[in-house]
């Protein structure tokens, strides 16, 4: 059919804290350079105490519905790969805080960070069988490497927020989708760890193996060329992936790869993630936020998404950018998130990296430390308690 389905309003939270690489290379002794142009990551965020996936994601959602109200959203998808609990979503704390009716469906999703490309999919075909109904997808993840590890440099936190809709406001899903899994371990987490476990370059490996996967089926599938691209949106677990992606792309098709041809398709795309971090399921989605804030007008121009989840499951789907996008964006909330984060040194990250949380089942008032408008206020007979803050 001709109906237009896609995001209709986007909003991005981070976390209240916030760790440079000049202050971690100075203690850590890495050569600034490596951070800065070697991965392109200039700063990472980190949680206070009081928050976690679900503050993020509340955060993030909650002008959506402040804007649009909550009448028409029928479900609500989370998508996480740090989630709070292995049985009830966390959509559900979500769908507390924000004041939603209890008419709704609410589930979690997980693939690494490619889950809330799936989420975004499974959101489109709901308002296709039903063009009144709006879905709530959120994006929310803290990423975690062990301390000294080389992917420590690559931490972050983010939640990203988007209301699926019949006609869009701001970017218009297309067809058809280019698929690529493979079993692989290039990054997972077992249950029993609060730290991802990673084989650095076979990971890199695997996302550009994946490109090249999910681009070829795209083009089996009757996408679009490589011409009618504008821009690229990766998955950025640090910027200069997005790089090392494009080129990979490009090269698939016989391309040109040059510094200024990269420049062109991901210069603004990178601008929240290199102080964020990877945000694993948000990540791809902030870089949409980027581009959309920062780029000159993209008005009907069509946008690439890369989606990637270590594992592995890719995918390429293009969107077209809406007339009038501009009016609809939060720019200016997007860079406040950003810049209201409070700095700590090296030895308060370490210090924040040795406090977990209590596993007992006893009474814990949690301090109250986030400037967001959420927090985990205690824990109680193993139950997590969440307040407006
Ligand atoms: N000046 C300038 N550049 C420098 C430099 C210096 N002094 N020192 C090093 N560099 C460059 C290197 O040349 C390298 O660039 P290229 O990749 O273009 O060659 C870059 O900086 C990184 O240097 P290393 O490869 O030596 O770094 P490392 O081995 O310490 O770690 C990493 C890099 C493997 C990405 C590590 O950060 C890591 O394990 N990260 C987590 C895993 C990850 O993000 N994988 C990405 C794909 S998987 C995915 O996308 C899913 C996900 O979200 C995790």
């Amino acid at each position: 059919s001709d109906l237009a389905i896609g995001i209709h309003d986007l909003s991005f939270r981070t976390t209240g804290l916030v760790l440079s690489h000049t202050e971690l290379a100075r203690c850590n002794g890495t050569d600034i350079a490596k951070y800065h142009q070697g991965i392109g990551q200039r700063a990472m965020s980190l949680p206070t105490a009081d928050e976690d996936i679900v503050t993020m994601a509340a955060a993030a959602a909650a002008p959506l519905v402040e804007r649009h109200g909550t009448d028409r959203i029928r479900t609500v998808v989370l998508a996480t790969e740090s989630s709070v609990d292995q049985s009830k979503a966390a959509g559900i704390y979500v769908h507390s805080l924000l004041g939603m009716e209890p008419h709704v469906r609410v589930v979690e999703m997980k693939q690494a960070c490619y889950s809330a490309t799936a989420a975004l999919q499974f959101a489109a075909g709901l308002v296709h069988r039903d063009p009144q109904e709006q879905v709530l997808v959120i994006a929310s993840d803290i990423s975690r490497y062990d301390l000294d590890s080389p992917g420590e440099a690559t931490q972050g936190a983010a939640a990203a927020a988007m209301l699926v809709s019949a006609d869009p406001a701001l970017l218009e899903l297309t067809r058809p989708s280019g698929l690529f899994t493979a079993d692989v371990m290039d990054f997972w987490r077992p249950n029993y760890r609060t730290t991802a476990l990673v084989n650095g370059k076979e990971s890199i490996a695997a996302y550009l193996e994946a490109v090249e996967g999910a681009w070829k089926d795209y083009q089996r599938r009757g996408g679009l060329p490589l011409e009618e691209f504008r821009a690229f949106c990766y998955h950025q677990p640090y910027t200069r992936m997005a790089f090392k992606a494009h080129r990979q792309l490009l090269e698939t098709c016989g391309a040109q790869a040059d510094e200024e041809t990269l420049d062109h398709a991901l210069a603004a795309t990178t601008g929240y993630n290199e102080t964020v971090g990877n945000s694993y399921t948000a990540s791809m989605y902030l870089a949409l936020a980027a581009l959309l804030d920062d780029a000159d007008d993209l008005t009907e121009q069509t946008v690439g998404l890369f989606s990637y989840g270590s594992g592995s499951v890719a995918e390429f789907f293009a969107g077209r950018v809406r007339a009038g996008y501009k009016a609809h964006l939060r720019g200016e909330a997007h860079r406040e998130a950003i810049g209201s984060r409070r700095a700590v040194d090296y030895g308060t990250y370490r210090e924040l990296r040795e406090q977990t949380l209590p596993t007992d089942g006893g009474w814990y008032e949690l301090p109250h430390e986030t400037r967001g408008p959420y927090r985990l206020a205690a824990l109680r007979d193993h139950q997590r308690v969440y307040e407006a803050a």
